[in-house]
C-alpha cells in the first residue's frame, strides 16, 4: 500500500492536544522539557499519529528508542505473550527464563572474546549508577575520568558525569567528588584547533590534556574508570578520531582502570553495527545499553568482562531491573535487529548521510554533517569559516519540520539529530530529504 504520511490536517497543537498539555502543564513536575506540543495517539513503523488525526514522519523514535518502529507486532507479541505469563517477581531474588536468556545473549553479543557477565537495569541512568559502584568496587579506587560534552543521565552520579549542559546540574550539588572531566575530540572543532583531516587521521589531544591532570591532580593508579560515550550523543552527535578512543583504552590496560563505554544511544544496532565500539574498533571492559534495547519498554543493561563484573552477592541489585515484559520484548528486538534491520540502518543512514551532504551544498548554515548508520548529527553555524554556532536555528528548524509532519530533536549547542526507527525505507529516507530541504530553503538566512 502507498504511503501516506505525513499528513497534517490541523495545525499542530489541535484541539485534543490542547486539552491534554492543559492538563500536563496543571499537574505533571514542570521540569520535564516537553520539545514540542506533539500528542501521540499510536504509531506503526516510522509512523506516529497525534490526538488530533495528524500523522507524521518520525525521525527522532522517542530520543533514539523505538528501534523497531512502532508497535512492531512481533514485539508486541511477545510483550503480550509475557505479560499473560506473569507481570513480575524479581529478578534480585529469584529466577524465570526470559532474563536469563537476555543474559547470555548479551553476553555472547558484546564485543571483545573474554566471557562477559550481565547486570539488568530499569533504564539508562541506572546502568550508569550501577558501572561507577562496580568500577570502584572492583578497582578499590575512586575516581573517573569523563568528558566534555557527555550526557549519561539524571540520577546523582550520572549528572556529576554529565557535562553537556549546565541545567543538569545547576542546583543539585554537591555532586559525587572524584570525578575529572577533560576535553572529547571533536573533529569538527578540534579542541587543539587542529584541522578536521589531521585531527581525524592523528588525534593527539588527550594525551595533551591528560599530561597536565595527571602531572598536576590525579595520580593514574587511583583512578578507577573512563567512562566515554564512543559517539556523543546529546553532546551533539559528534564521532571522535579511533585514536582517541585508542588512547583511553591504551591507558586503562597500563594502568589497571575501566574503560566504560556508554552505548545507551548508539548500541544496538543503530550504527549500522550492534555497538559503535564494533564501528570504531575499540573494545571496552564494561559497555552500557538502554534506549534501543526493547523497542520502547523500560530495560538496560552493564555488561562486563566476567573478571571484571566481581561484586559479590547481595551488593548491587533491583526490585524491576529486567522485568519479565521487558526482557521478552528484548529479545524480540534483538531477533530484528540482528536479522535485518542493522543491515537496513547502515544502508539507509549512508542514503541519508549523502542526501543531507547534498543539501549542505545548497545551505551554508550546515557546517557540518557526519553520522554512522541511523546516528546522523547536522550542525548549524553561523558562519562556515568561524564555525560560530547558529544558538536557536535548531530548534527553528525543528519547529518548522513539525509543523510540516517531520518529527526532528536537537542536541549539542546548534545540532539536528537524525535519530529515527531502524525500519526507515526509501519512501522514509526521501520524505525526510525533501521536507528538510523544504524547511531548509525556508528559513533561508539572508547571506
Ligand atoms: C548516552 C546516554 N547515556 C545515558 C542516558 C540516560 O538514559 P535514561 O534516560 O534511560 O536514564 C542517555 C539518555 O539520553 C544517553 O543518551
Amino acid at each position: 500500500m502507498p504511503k501516506d504520511y505525513p499528513n497534517v490536517v490541523v495545525a499542530p497543537p489541535g484541539p485534543r492536544a490542547k486539552a491534554i498539555i492543559a492538563q500536563d502543564e496543571l499537574y505533571a513536575s514542570p521540569s520535564y522539557i516537553k520539545e514540542y506540543p506533539l500528542a501521540v495517539e499510536r504509531g506503526e513503523g516510522a509512523m506516529l499519529q497525534d490526538v488530533d488525526g495528524n500523522t507524521y514522519l518520525d525521525y527522532m523514535a522517542g530520543i533514539a528508542v523505538a528501534s523497531t518502529g512502532h508497535a512492531h507486532p512481533a514485539v508486541v507479541a511477545a510483550i503480550r505473550k509475557a505479560a499473560g505469563d506473569f507481570l513480575h517477581v524479581c529478578s534480585t531474588d529469584f529466577y524465570y527464563a526470559g532474563f536469563s536468556a537476555l543474559c547470555e545473549r548479551l553476553a555472547k553479543l558484546a564485543p571483545g572474546p573474554q566471557p562477559k557477565k550481565v547486570f539488568l537495569t530499569n533504564s539508562g541512568t541506572e546502568a550508569v549508577e550501577g558501572a561507577i559502584k562496580l568500577a570502584r568496587s572492583h578497582t578499590k579506587r575512586p575516581n573517573i575520568i569523563a568528558f566534555e560534552g557527555a550526557f549519561h543521565g539524571r540520577t546523582m552520579g550520572a549528572i556529576s558525569l554529565n557535562s553537556s549542559k549546565l541545567k543538569y546540574r545547576r542546583n543539585f550539588g554537591p555532586l559525587l567528588p572524584g570525578i575529572f572531566h577533560l576535553p572529547y575530540a571533536n573533529p569538527y572543532r578540534c579542541p587543539r584547533g587542529q584541522a578536521q583531516a589531521r585531527c581525524k587521521a592523528d588525534c593527539s589531544c588527550s594525551a595533551d590534556y591528560s599530561a597536565s591532570l595527571f602531572r598536576e591532580r590525579l595520580s593514574p593508579d587511583e583512578v578507577a574508570a573512563v567512562i566515554i560515550e564512543p559517539i556523543l550523543g546529546e553532546g551533539g552527535y559528534v564521532i571522535p578520531p579511533r585514536d582517541f578512543l585508542q588512547f583511553w583504552r591504551d591507558f586503562c590496560d597500563e594502568h589497571g582502570a575501566l574503560l566504560i563505554f556508554d552505548e545507551i544511544q548508539s548500541g544496538i544496532g543503530r550504527t549500522g553495527r550492534m555497538f559503535a565500539a564494533e564501528l570504531l574498533d575499540v573494545t571496552p571492559d564494561v559497555i552500557l545499553l538502554a534506549k534501543g534495547l526493547a523497542s520502547g519498554m523500560p530495560i538496560g543493561a552493564i555488561v562486563a568482562r566476567e573478571s571484571v563484573m566481581t561484586w559479590e552477592r547481595g551488593s548491587h541489585g533491583s526490585t524491576f531491573g529486567g522485568n519479565p515484559v521487558c526482557c521478552a520484548a528484548a529479545l524480540a528486538t534483538l531477533d530484528l535487529i540482528e536479522h535485518g534491520l542493522m543491515q537496513n540502518a547502515a544502508r539507509r543512514g549512508a542514503e541519508l548521510l549523502a542526501g543531507m551532504r547534498q543539501l549542505q551544498q545548497h545551505h551554508e548554515a550546515i557546517g557540518d554533517v557526519r553520522g554512522a548508520g541511523l546516528m546522523i548529527g547536522v550542525e548549524f553555524v553561523k558562519d562556515r569559516t568561524t564555525k560560530e554556532p547558529f544558538e536557536g536555528f535548531a530548534h527553528d528548524v525543528e519547529m518548522a519540520a513539525f509543523r510540516k509532519g517531520l518529527l526532528l530533536l536537537s542536541c549539542g549547542r546548534s545540532t539536528i539529530r537524525l535519530a529515527p526507527p531502524l525500519v526507515l525505507d526509501d519512501y522514509d529516507v526521501s520524505t525526510g530529504l525533501r521536507i528538510i530541504g523544504e524547511v531548509l530553503s525556508e528559513l533561508r538566512v539572508p547571506a
